[in-house]
């Protein structure tokens, strides 16, 4: 009844394990370790992330863990295995690179899959939401961070596994990953909880771009006195996984020490859509940076922000004052 009684997480668990297990032993074991050496990954790493690789075949982790009909029920359920009609099971993820996935308290909870060949599908094929699994709440490699050090003191955010993981092969071991979405407030609530500086470094691209501004909206309300959100452009073409190989460790970090701070991005984003030689454009930037400003609750950050403001659209701050409610006014 043990067996019956497994848990999610154990169930996880031992899916990790076999995947793991797989990519040393499997006959396909030879062309997974050298696609992982090829990224510039040593075993430890690997290991340390728990890196496996799931079989080709159709069954191969339904007939490891899936012995009787409960356990097949939960396979299913986790989302580890597909029905094609009743009782007629298939594993979900095949012949990928298997990142597993973590919560803050180290237990396993999904995976992310990576092709290793162009034209078999999707590059990424990730858990879908399961009960134990919310994505816009969960980080990868934000367990792994917190092993590495006592306190962090910093927060890196990139947009992929394998950022994260080719940065802690370099010895950057405080990048954390959103799970293939957008770093959502929840992302944001967790990272700010944890740490005081959030610098996040999205791929130099357009993409990358956006991702950026969707992240520093969100963060607003968290950013209270003492904390500090900056943000690291990439040059185009380049993301953290193939900039720390090209450059290592320590010109990166030199990137880091010279992230640009969250106001600097928020004024230029907003000066880009208008023209501040017109009193139109003036008008817009005050309208449009009003309700970003609001969101913050540090006085010290708005202070700074609408003076920058007021010099851009020739205001004073007495006259800005009356305009800006702060969060403290909202909440009363
Ligand atoms: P590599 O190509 O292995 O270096 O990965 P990458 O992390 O550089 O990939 P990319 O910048 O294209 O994407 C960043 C992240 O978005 C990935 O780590 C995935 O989480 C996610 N992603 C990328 N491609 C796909 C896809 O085809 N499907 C899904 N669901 N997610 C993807
Ligand atoms: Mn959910
Ligand atoms: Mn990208
Ligand atoms: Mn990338
Ligand atoms: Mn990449």
């Amino acid at each position: 009844t043990a067996e019956q009684k497994r848990s999610d997480y154990d169930l996880m668990l031992h899916a990790a394990r076999f995947y793991q297990h797989q990519l040393k032993h499997h006959a396909n074991s030879k062309t997974v370790i050298d696609y992982i050496k090829g990224r510039g990954l040593s075993g430890e790493t690997a290991k340390k992330f728990m890196i496996g690789y799931a079989p080709s075949e159709w069954e191969a982790l339904c007939q490891q863990l899936g012995r009787n009909k409960d356990q097949k029920e939960q396979l299913i359920e986790l989302k580890l295995a597909s029905e094609k009609s009743p009782g007629r099971q298939f594993d979900f993820f095949r012949d990928r690179l298997m990142f597993p996935i973590r919560d803050k308290r180290g237990r396993v909870i999904a995976f992310g899959g990576r092709v290793m060949q162009a034209d078999q599908g999707p590059k990424y094929l990730n858990s879908p939401e399961t009960r134990i699994f919310h994505k816009g709440f969960e980080l990868y490699g934000l367990y792994e961070a917190k092993q590495a050090h006592k306190k962090l003191d910093h927060i890196l955010i990139v947009e992929g596994y394998m950022d994260v993981v080719a940065l802690a092969e370099q010895g950057i071991e405080y990048a954390v990953a959103a799970l293939g979405t957008a770093t959502t407030a929840e992302h944001m609530h967790t990272l700010f909880r944890t740490t005081d500086k959030v610098i996040c470094c999205y791929d130099g691209d357009r993409a990358g771009r956006d991702a950026a501004w969707r992240a520093l909206e969100n963060a607003l309300p968290y950013l209270a006195d003492g904390k500090s959100l900056k943000f690291v452009f990439l040059p185009d073409g380049e993301d953290p996984d193939s900039l720390v190989q090209k450059e290592g460790k320590d010109a990166f970090e030199a990137r880091l020490s010279e992230a640009d701070d969250f106001t600097k991005v928020l004024f230029n984003k907003l000066s880009q859509e208008v023209d501040l030689t017109q009193d139109a454009g003036k008008a817009k930037l005050l309208s449009d940076a009003l309700p970003l400003i609001e969101k913050i609750p540090s006085d010290f950050y708005q202070e700074n922000i609408l003076e920058h403001l007021g010099r851009l659209i020739g205001r004073t701050r007495e006259q800005l004052n009356n305009r800006v409610k702060s969060p403290k006014q909202q909440h009363a």
